[in-house]
């Protein structure tokens, strides 16, 4: 794993999207995993800009998002597709065909899981993939305990997962209680793994997925198990690493790690 330790929230929105627009940039029919959530939006407002500015081209860019809640359909303001419309694929010359969001409404969400990672694989698998984090650890709703084997499919969501995002909702009671969301083995499959968290609550959790045990009770660890992931953290989220200087001088080297490591 790459830790790409940021001062503050504006920096680590920055690194990421300038991650995400090399990969554009590498491959123009990219295909994006893509998250939710509050910290991804200070990457995507600056992906926004640099389509703006730099003429970033998403015409031929793919996206599929990593989960969505059960019951919502697309327009719903709580929903995972409202959010991304809003945050990002109103704003740059994304194709509404090659974006895919799960279905929350769908009728049969077994057999929607099915094609979900059928249209992933058909895509050509995932290039990039960005993640948050939980505060339990989860990334997607892989909630602690999912399966390091698992594949897109409904998944119940923890109280701490449920008290976390009722600042979205009106009361705590009407945040949906499931989620489909890819699964573990799906996440694994994408060539690169970009996970991006800020803030002191999440300090523990990155110290933990990080540098603890590969464990399914903090899901983001299997990423430990992934070949290529970089992460990107302001300072507070990086406030319980035991390694940071040694992220910071790779950082700081990168030309000599690039020609010896080839990354
Ligand atoms: P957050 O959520 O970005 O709103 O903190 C992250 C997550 O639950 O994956």
């Amino acid at each position: 794993m790459e830790i790409i330790i940021e001062p503050d929230y504006e920096k680590m929105s920055k690194t990421s999207a300038r991650i995400i627009a090399a990969e554009i940039r590498r491959k123009h029919d990219s295909v994006l995993g893509l998250a939710t959530g509050d910290t991804p939006i200070g990457t995507y407002k600056e992906l926004v800009k640099v389509h703006e500015i730099e003429g970033l081209d998403f015409s031929k860019v793919r996206t599929f998002n990593l989960d969505e809640y059960v019951g919502l359909a697309p327009p719903h303001k709580n929903s995972y597709n409202y959010f991304m419309w809003d945050n990002l694929f109103n704003h740059v010359n994304v194709s509404l065909s090659s974006v895919y969001v799960p279905q929350g409404n769908t009728d049969d969400p077994e057999q929607f899981c099915h094609w979900y990672e059928e249209q992933i694989q058909k895509a050509g698998g995932i290039d990039l993939q960005v993640l948050g984090i939980g505060g339990d650890g989860h990334i997607g709703f892989n909630e602690p305990g999912s399966s390091f084997a698992s594949r897109t499919r409904v998944k119940a969501l923890e109280e701490q997962t449920v008290k976390d995002n009722a600042r979205f909702f009106e009361k705590e009671e009407d945040v949906p209680r499931f989620a489909i969301t890819m699964g573990i083995g799906t996440i694994l499959e994408a060539r690169k793994i970009l996970l991006i968290a800020n803030g002191e609550k999440k300090a523990d959790v990155c110290a933990q997925f990080i540098e603890g045990p590969v464990t399914s009770q903090i899901t983001a660890s299997s990423l430990q198990l992934h070949s290529y992931v970089t992460v990107v953290l302001d300072e507070a989220a990086a406030s319980k690493l035991k390694r940071t200087e040694y992220y910071n001088w790779v950082r700081d080297n990168k030309h000599l790690v690039e020609k010896r490591v080839g990354r």
